[in-house]
């Protein structure tokens, strides 16, 4: 299903945060430009296509979580390039938005997904939630008197708290029935303070702002949702899969919670 919302041009010369995610997770989506600043915050943080990974298994466990409280339609935003394990392939039953601000992860979302009648892919803002929620093909595929997954995994961190954002996460909220759920991951400010301000120094440069919130900030962005347990933690600490456990979850820099309503 194609949703309304018309794609902006893409250039090739301005690295994209989406595409240089998918450098990290051994994607073929991208080009010179975001190859270029991934080597750069590699050579700053060797562990970032590791991150990148484990980032993308609790993006798994916590779709898992949800279907498993009987959730059946999802609202990724800032959903990036919907390849390896994404939400329609953990969850091939349910509903998905994707929702992301990159053309690029727009277009080849659409290119990647088809025209499957259970996915719709959306360019927009997770500060701007009217838009996407208002769309006719999203009006079409989620049923809001339901139970929804929200998925904002990995993308906060590019957002600054203003009341702007605030506002849009309380009509989220607003948006989500009892049963709903909330999924956040984020880069974490409490670990390698240098490093990863020279990476956030990198995006900046990009146009894309990196901001780390401590867990604190963090679980205030679940304002009105109760987290289920263990709470926010490192990624990997969040209910991982037997062999996913790992001696340092700090150093995976990726703060990660699930809250329900
Ligand atoms: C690191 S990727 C995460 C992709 C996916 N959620 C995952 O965790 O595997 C971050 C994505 O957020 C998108 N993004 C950044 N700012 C955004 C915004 N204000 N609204 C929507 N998407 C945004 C980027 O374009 C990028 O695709």
């Amino acid at each position: 299903m194609v949703s309304t919302t018309a794609e902006p041009p893409i250039d090739p010369n301005r690295p994209s945060s989406a595409r240089i995610y998918d450098v990290f997770l051994g994607g073929t989506h991208n080009f010179a430009s975001d190859r270029a600043v991934a080597a750069r915050t590699a050579e700053l943080l060797p562990q970032t296509p590791m991150i990148a990974r484990h980032n993308r298994a609790f993006l798994r466990r916590a779709v898992r979580f949800a279907t498993a409280r009987g959730v059946d339609q999802f609202l990724d935003i800032g959903s990036g390039i919907p390849t390896e394990q994404n939400v329609h392939q953990v969850a091939p039953e349910a509903r998905v938005v994707y929702v992301d601000i990159d053309p690029t992860a727009v277009i080849y979302a659409r290119h990647l997904l088809g025209d499957d009648p259970r996915l719709v892919v959306v360019h927009g803002d997770v500060r701007e939630p009217a838009p996407v929620l208002d769309d006719p093909a999203v009006r079409g595929l989620l049923d809001l008197s339901r139970p929804l997954g929200i998925l904002m995994v990995a993308v906060l961190h590019f957002v600054p708290d203003s009341p702007v954002l605030t506002e849009a996460l309380r009509i989220y909220r607003e948006a989500a029935v009892p049963g709903s759920v909330l999924a956040i991951s984020h880069v974490s400010a409490s670990a390698q303070p240098t490093e990863l301000d020279r990476v956030a120094d990198l995006y900046n440069r990009t146009g894309a702002s990196l901001v780390p919130r401590d867990r604190e900030q963090m679980e205030r962005l679940f304002e009105g949702w109760t987290l289920v347990d263990p709470g926010v933690v490192f990624g990997p600490s969040w209910r991982p899969d037997p062999g996913e456990e790992v001696d340092d979850p700090a150093q995976f820099l990726t703060l990660a919670g699930v809250a329900v309503r």
